[in-house]
């Protein structure tokens, strides 16, 4: 500010344009945000992902054709969108050169595709760590292991993610896609790194050994196939958005799983709510005017960790079999329990979600009573606030609200009017609880399968 200067008034500050959309996940993954990303694709210039890496499965359904993305963001279906894959992203370029080759084959336009040079590369070294970490901790003789009970492995999906982002922090043996065009510095840095990896990898009882050779020969040729896409991509987004161009995030995992905010250690190792979308990214959040979180009708989970409304029975059955409840990445069944509103609300909150996303509400189509939890009992007390502690979310016991079901099939309504009177029931009942209007309600796997009323 210069010497006589005004100072401006809060009414002549001009507040940037909030030009961008937020879809994340309120649960513990796999709520359907693929599906939101497709369908909002078109209204958008770009879509971004900024956390996770393979570990992610995003389903999409066109026109009965299913595609399961994991690196690739899910705006690819939509023709002449960019595809942009920020620096938060842990990319294994094998597993995304494959995800391309499959898209392209079946016809999807791929041209799309940005890459940050400054995403951190998976490693092979690192999904061999991911297993021989999560082998070490499933082993009850382990060393240093004292109640094999109390340490389950994660249930990771063995991606390498954990370790890559650990090496993201430790900064001398992290790789980066960048990294990938410039083979003399690649060798220098591996060196030191694989005789690190090969060190602890035996510590850690595997067999498995990396020559730096070896991962050369792997990289640089992944490398040159990426280069056309290898970008700054935190120029590109602040250049579309000076110039007036929409930007669409897709968040991988989900609230639950957030590294900080989450279940903690049953999470992942990225910052998976939208506050990792100013890090991943380069975009500050204040940018980002709509944030929908997409949440699942019922509660689901993949690998290990708390679910205090997980049903082990025929209704955890019945519902898994409906929604066809098998890992989209793994193909592990996934754990199955009723809505919990608790962890909706939290995770709303963590999010500052403007709008919520129903998802799969056709699945719960058939029962005569739902339940919903409002609260939970921990050691006695009750509270309605969530718990992102393992071992404290353990002891946490449900308190539920029963309301009725409904019989009819939801699979044709296209309002919410059309919906019948207990599946408008269960809605309102959500946006009560959580305080966040709904925005999406989806009844089928299909684009069209939905209600948008936002
Ligand atoms: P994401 O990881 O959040 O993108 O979710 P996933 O794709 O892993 O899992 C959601 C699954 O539910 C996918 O198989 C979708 O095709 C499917 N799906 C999405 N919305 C609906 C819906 O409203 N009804 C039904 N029956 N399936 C849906
Ligand atoms: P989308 O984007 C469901 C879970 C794993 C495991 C834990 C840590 O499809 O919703 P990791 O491999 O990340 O170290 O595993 O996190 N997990 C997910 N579960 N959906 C996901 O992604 C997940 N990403 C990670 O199952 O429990
Ligand atoms: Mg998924």
């Amino acid at each position: 500010m210069h010497r006589g200067q005004t100072m401006p008034s809060p009414t002549d500050v001009n507040l940037p344009s909030r030009s961008c959309t937020a879809v994340v996940g309120l649960q513990w993954g796999d709520e359907g945000k693929g599906k939101v990303v497709d369908l909002l694709t078109p209204g958008f210039d770009a879509v971004v992902r900024y956390n996770g890496g393979a570990n992610a499965g995003h389903s999409v359904v066109v026109k009965g054709e299913r595609y399961a993305l994991h690196l690739v963001p899910s705006g690819i279906l939509s023709a002449g969108k960019l595809a942009v894959i920020g620096n938060g992203v842990v990319v294994d370029p094998e597993v995304l050169l494959k995800e391309l080759d499959g898209l392209a084959s079946r016809g999807v336009d791929v041209s799309g595709l940005v890459i940050s040079d400054r995403a951190h590369v998976v490693m092979p070294y690192h999904k061999a760590e991911d297993v021989a970490r999560e082998e070490m901790r499933s082993f009850a003789g382990a060393p240093g292991i004292g109640n094999p009970e109390s340490h389950q492995a994660i249930g990771t999906t063995k991606r390498g993610i954990g370790p890559c982002y650990a090496d993201k922090a430790y900064r001398a043996t992290a790789v980066r896609v960048g990294d990938l065009l410039r083979p003399e510095m690649l060798k220098k840095k591996l060196e030191p790194t694989c005789f690190i990896k090969n060190a602890l990898l035996k510590g850690l009882g595997s067999t498995s050994t990396f020559s730096a050779r070896e991962m050369l020969d792997w990289a640089i040729p992944l490398g040159q196939r990426l280069k056309p896409c290898i970008r700054d991509t935190t120029y590109l987004l602040h250049d579309m958005l000076a110039s007036g161009k929409r930007l669409l995030f897709e968040g991988a995992n989900a609230a639950l799983l957030d590294v900080d905010h989450g279940t903690h250690p049953f999470v992942t190792s990225s910052s998976t709510t939208v506050l990792g979308i100013p890090a991943g990214t380069g975009v500050p959040g204040g940018r980002i005017g709509v944030v929908l979180g997409v949440v699942k009708a019922y509660s689901t989970r993949v690998g290990n960790g708390p679910l205090p409304t997980e049903q082990i029975n025929d209704i955890g059955n019945r519902i898994r079999e409906r929604g066809r409840e098998f890992g989209t990445t793994t193909g592990r069944p996934r754990r199955v329990g009723w809505l919990d509103l608790v962890a909706v609300k939290y995770s709303a909150m963590l999010n500052g979600a403007t709008h919520l996303s129903i998802m799969l509400l056709d699945v719960l189509s058939g029962f005569d009573e739902l339940r919903i939890c409002t609260a939970y009992r921990v050691d006695g007390v009750q509270t309605d606030r969530f718990v992102p502690d393992a071992d404290l979310l353990d002891r946490a016991e449900p308190v539920y609200t029963a309301v009725r079901g409904w019989s009819e099939d939801l699979t044709a309504c296209r309002k919410r009017s059309d919906l019948p009177s207990g599946a408008r029931a269960y809605l309102d009942h959500i946006e009560q609880a959580v305080g966040v209007p709904i925005g999406i309600v989806s009844v089928g796997p299909d684009r069209a399968q939905t209600i948008v009323e936002m």
